[in-house]
């Protein structure tokens, strides 16, 4: 599957690296972050400064949001003319894909200017405006910020290359072949492989060196050694900051540094021994050498005191740095958080949980109970989806009750602790479509990977809005088709369906703000040895506990919850949301749930 085998890159070779140390951190489930606290406040500044800690925030992939201007391209213009829409949903910030001046050889992941609007989706105006017109909405907008990588396009990678003793040289990695001659540039200085494929060594003939690229030939690799590169993006970001950004997403953030002695890294082997071969056809190799190496601990570091020296009138409260952590465990997950000294992520991403890629209650317990008790207490960032994986639908349902399935894991996402990330089209239940023919792929991993690695086009198509022409999302071509299924799939006719995907996310949005449980318990997991289904309580001292309790089979299953277990309290249970058809439960020992049934409800 595809999935598996991009999450295999990210991950799997990662994980050999590292030493699983499970420390056995205090649990508890304490709600207050220990090491993102300040001085108590008045409550509706600590709401504020806090807003973060219960949020929820929307991934918006711009070019295929809304188009205004008729050119298939989603534009800023288009994402301000649907922040009533993102109210409506109960959204708190949108976290925008890169939207920077850029070749989009990577889709704006390959930069070349960090401090203007790429003509294709606005103009600083466009931004300032939206900026303004989401504040008025409460909702923070979160930029992207590339730091391992800038485009070739980038006036300092232009500069890098134009000779070896231009001062921006050393801004990138720059190393000799092995066994150059006048005549042939020799081999690479190592085995290090690009995660989209091939080697990471991109021989440049003007300066006969080898520069380094952990991802597209385009994108080369900053020098994180430089502390020039350090300025550089402190000063970005304070650029940023100074317009109203809620905050920042830090792209491919455990890549920035390498191994200075440049070693080999090994190669994954299957359990009979055999090289794993990826996409590309070659061996699969562990990372160990150009992922998670230990300095960028202190870069987040710097890049968080940085943040947290701005504060405008315009929005008052905590700019948020969130991490793009794809990690192997969750001891590793907790060390993104920093400590109290030296904060790091307010929300590093936890894709312990959301990339299972199955649905297996064990499982999701077992990483659930990581997340609420190993990471010292701080936020969990859930997600369950985003830009560069199969969505929803491909990897956890499966084929008869996706609808359902999908349910299940929106209620793990809103009702669990913490902040909760999802991704444009997720609340309607969109439906990966990648392309069928080679020649329609735009993700040029689709190109070269053909046909094991179909590239991410499938997860990114246009935003379903309605069942006219172009699913509402422009009035021209679309840069990726629109997929068939938005003639049912939309948020038009998923408005007026009470039972909905999308009036489910909404209710449970409203849940997690409105319940005090919701927002400010802990999570304990009740019912520990069911296979079949999920459930946990939330309590939080001196408020009305709530239990949730979600089927992930699609055999009808009776819960059996008992009043003492994890602190849970006898009462009689007050629906709070339930499956369409769901029953309401007589009592805790007995909850009927249908297939993938979930139900939630308040001990009275
Ligand atoms: C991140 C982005 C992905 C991009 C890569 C290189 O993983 O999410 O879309 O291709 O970084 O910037």
């Amino acid at each position: 599957m595809q999935s598996a085998d991009r999450m295999a890159r990210w991950m799997a070779s990662c994980a050999a690296a590292l030493v699983l140390a499970v420390a056995s951190l205090a649990a508890g489930g304490q709600s207050v972050a220990a090491n993102n606290g300040a001085a108590e406040k008045p409550a509706s500044q600590q709401s504020e400064r806090d807003w973060w800690k219960n949020a929820v925030i929307y991934e918006i992939y711009p070019r295929s949001f809304q188009d205004t201007n008729g050119d298939g391209i989603g534009d800023l213009n288009g994402i301000t003319q649907r922040l009533d829409y993102l109210q409506e949903l109960g959204v708190d910030a949108i976290w925008l894909t890169p939207i920077y001046p850029s070749p989009q050889v990577d889709f704006g992941y390959d930069i070349s200017d960090y401090r203007a609007i790429d003509p294709q989706y606005g103009t600083l105006a466009d931004f300032d405006r939206l900026v303004e017109e989401a504040g008025k909405r409460h909702i923070r907008v979160i930029m992207d910020m590339v730091m391992n990588h800038t485009s070739d396009q980038h006036r300092w990678f232009l500069e890098s290359r134009s000779s070896r003793d231009n001062p921006y040289r050393d801004w990138y990695v720059w190393r000799d072949g092995k066994g150059e001659t006048a005549t042939s540039p020799g081999e690479p200085p190592n085995n290090w492989q690009s995660y989209f494929g091939y080697s990471a060594w991109q021989w440049d003939p003007k300066t006969r060196q080898y520069y380094y690229h952990k991802f597209y030939i385009q994108q080369p690799d900053l020098n994180w050694y430089n502390p020039k590169v350090h300025q550089a993006f402190k000063d970005i970001i304070a650029f940023w900051l100074k317009r109203g950004v809620g905050g920042f997403r830090f792209d491919a953030i455990t890549t920035l540094y390498e191994d200075p002695k440049l070693r080999d890294e090994g190669v994954v082997k299957d359990k009979n021994g055999n090289p794993i071969i990826n996409a590309y056809g070659d061996p699969q190799l562990d990372d160990s050498r150009t992922n998670n190496q230990p300095g960028v601990h202190a870069v987040i570091a710097e890049m968080r005191a940085t943040a947290d020296r701005f504060n405008s009138a315009r929005f008052p409260g905590t700019r948020v740095l969130i991490g793009e952590t794809y990690l192997p465990n969750v001891a590793e997950l907790a060390k993104m958080y920093g400590t109290p000294q030296k904060p790091e992520f307010q929300l590093p991403m936890d894709t312990q949980v959301g990339f299972i890629n199955k649905l297996d209650v064990t499982e999701f317990r077992s990483r659930l109970i990581d997340a609420e008790t190993k990471i010292d207490g701080n936020t969990p960032l859930l997600l369950f989806d985003n830009h560069d994986n199969p969505r929803i639908d491909a990897r956890y349902g499966d084929g008869a009750h996706n609808r359902e399935i999908e349910r299940v894991i929106a209620t793990v996402l809103f009702a669990s602790r913490g902040a909760a990330l999802f991704y444009y089209g997720d609340e309607i239940g969109m439906v990966t479509t990648p392309p069928r023919r080679k020649q329609d792929v735009k993700d040029p991993i689709g190109i070269t990977g053909w046909p094991k690695e179909k590239g991410r086009d499938g997860e990114r198509t246009p935003m379903q809005w309605n069942d006219g022409a172009n699913a509402g999302f422009t009035t021209g071509t679309p840069w990726l088709p629109v997929p068939p299924s938005a003639a049912a799939i939309n948020v038009e006719a998923e408005k007026n369906d009470p039972d909905s995907l999308f009036n489910w996310y909404r209710s449970l949005i409203q849940l997690k703000k409105t319940v005090s449980a919701f927002a400010h318990g802990a999570n304990v997991m009740l019912d520990t040895e069911n296979t079949a289904v999920l459930s946990w309580l939330r309590q939080a001292p001196g408020m009305p506990q709530v239990v949730v309790s979600a089927n992930f089979t699609a055999e009808p299953q009776i819960v059996n919850l008992e009043a003492g277990e994890a602190g849970l309290k006898p009462g009689h249970l007050k629906t709070l949301l339930k499956s369409p058809g769901g029953a309401d439960p007589a009592s805790l020992e007995q909850i009927d749930l249908g297939p993938f049934g979930v139900y939630i409800g308040e001990i009275e």
